[in-house]
């Protein structure tokens, strides 16, 4: 299990308990960028891709001279990349090598409910499961990453997290930046016991409220640390041309507001080309990019705007101490330019309240139950059940979903349903699948629920809000 590593010092913040390194950490941007593997299929029969992956503890160098167990897909941190076209079936077989349950969630992916990743549909310790993926949807940047109930906060920071890219003709025929020129960028934070192990605080529920377990990790867990595809504040040469970043934030609780530093001398720092659920209908300019848990933003950077040999650092201008950097990119060469940016980029049909057929409001708060002697995080006052049913939407309708927020921020996310932001307005464009919605503040979306009957969740997915029953289910009827 996790461990609260003795030797760490926790501080608390209104965001969560930050907790401090005591191994000793490299010196920011030494470490080169890695780019996690694309897996090739095991096999292809009738139209549909096989992939075989097996979760398993291993020992991998993050820290340099350091060996860090993490939990991986086929042992790794992030797990391999798996790439599917549009509408290809894709058939992942997880063998579980762990000694606990697991469950794989394919977030944003428009999957039948007995292939989603239901929290207490698990992978026992030893065995096999097939998910089968018809990936009828638009390119974009998906993730896979474990769900288990109460457990997907420190199965997460172990290492259970992926990429799972959906290509289509589409977003092939627009002259974007590829090959090496297309750069997943897998945010995390975390924090290392003096012998390299991650530190996560105790997962046991009956520790929870216990005198000495003083921090209140329930309001999230941040490392003081930032990976990048799994490397400590890495550095990446660049060519002077354009690039593609695909950026996850995989953290557990941290949001980042990405800058560049220096900007630019001229033009945009970032050319947002896609959301979650894939391409915008067309680019929108940004000095700075606010990234909440889960959430994804497709961006372009044209590194010709600045001289040969000059150091751009990645920064994120809410961190604190080492969290405020991310990364560096060093303009190491010239280089032909090969792509263009697009004056429309996708047709996207835009969603209005007259297109609902209902309205429902859910209030994500800290109150309404408790256990052990702690407030739980709740979702219209309840605590997450799988017995509980809090909507009942018609397959093949839009609805509109009114989401608060109380006493903190959270990021929700709806499975099944992609959605269109109505409010706030600063996410208008483009279909997503998560919404980080601020203290106080109430989002609108118009969410439409294609594809399947079933039961699904929706949920915080701050993830210790989450395992801290921030989570509740609809049925698609
Ligand atoms: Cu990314 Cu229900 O999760
Ligand atoms: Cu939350």
């Amino acid at each position: 299990g996790c461990s609260s590593g003795g030797a760490t010092v926790e501080t608390e913040s209104s965001a969560g308990a930050i907790l401090r390194s005591t191994a000793k950490l490299p010196e920011p941007f030494t470490v080169p960028l890695p780019v996690p593997p694309v897996r090739r299929p095991v096999r292809t029969a009738n139209g549909v891709d096989y992939h075989e992956i097996t979760q398993r503890a291993a020992d991998v160098e993050i820290l340099p001279g350091l060996r860090t167990r993490v939990w991986g897909y086929d042992g790794i941190f992030p797990g391999p990349t798996i790439e599917s076209r549009r509408g290809r079936t894709t058939v992942v077989r997880h063998h579980n090598a762990l000694d606990v349950p697991v469950v794989v969630h394919l977030h944003g992916g428009r999957t039948p409910p007995e292939h989603d990743g239901y929290p207490t549909d698990t992978i026992a310790p030893g065995a096999v499961r097939d998910y089968e993926y018809p990936l009828d949807q638009r390119a974009a940047t998906l993730w896979y990453h474990d769900h288990r109930m109460d457990f997907t906060g420190p199965q997460v920071y172990k290492g259970l997290a992926g990429l799972h890219l959906v290509r289509d003709d589409e977003e092939d025929a627009l002259p974007l930046p590829r090959a090496e020129r297309e750069v997943p960028l897998v945010l995390t934070d975390r924090a290392f016991a003096e012998d390299g192990s991650f530190v996560y605080p105790s997962v046991d529920p009956s520790l929870r409220g216990h005198p000495g377990v003083t921090a209140d990790y329930m309001s999230g867990v941040l490392g003081d640390c930032v990976l990048v595809n799994g490397a400590p504040w890495p550095v990446l040469e660049v060519g002077a041309v354009r690039y593609r970043f695909r950026i996850l934030n995989a953290s557990n609780a941290r949001r980042y507001r990405l800058a560049l530093d220096p900007p630019p001398p001229e033009g945009p720092a970032f050319v947002q080309i896609g959301s979650d659920q894939g391409l915008l209908a067309a680019p929108v300019e940004h000095e700075r990019v606010p990234i909440a848990q889960a959430e994804r933003f497709d961006v372009l950077v044209d590194f010709s705007r600045y001289t040969m040999g000059q150091r751009v650092t990645l920064v994120n201008q809410l961190g604190e101490d080492g969290t405020a950097n991310v990364m560096r990119f060093v303009v190491a060469r010239r280089a032909s330019e090969d792509s263009a940016v697009p004056a429309r980029l996708s047709d996207i049909r835009p969603l209005s309240t007259s297109d609902a057929v209902a309205t429902r409001e859910f209030v994500f708060r800290r109150g309404g139950a408790e256990q052990h002697g702690r407030t739980l995080w709740t979702v219209n006052g309840e605590p997450c059940s799988p017995d509980t049913i809090s909507a009942t939407p018609a397959l093949g309708t839009v609805e509109l979903w009114k989401l608060r927020a109380q006493n903190v921020a959270h990021p929700i996310h709806i499975h099944l349903g992609r959605f269109q932001v109505r409010e706030p307005s600063r996410y208008a464009g483009g279909w997503k699948d998560t919404v980080d919605l601020d203290s106080g503040d109430q989002a609108e979306v118009l969410v439409q629920f294609d594809g399947y009957r079933g039961k699904y969740v929706l949920h915080c997915h701050n993830l210790e809000h989450e395992d801290m029953m921030m989570m509740a289910n609809f049925q698609v009827t």
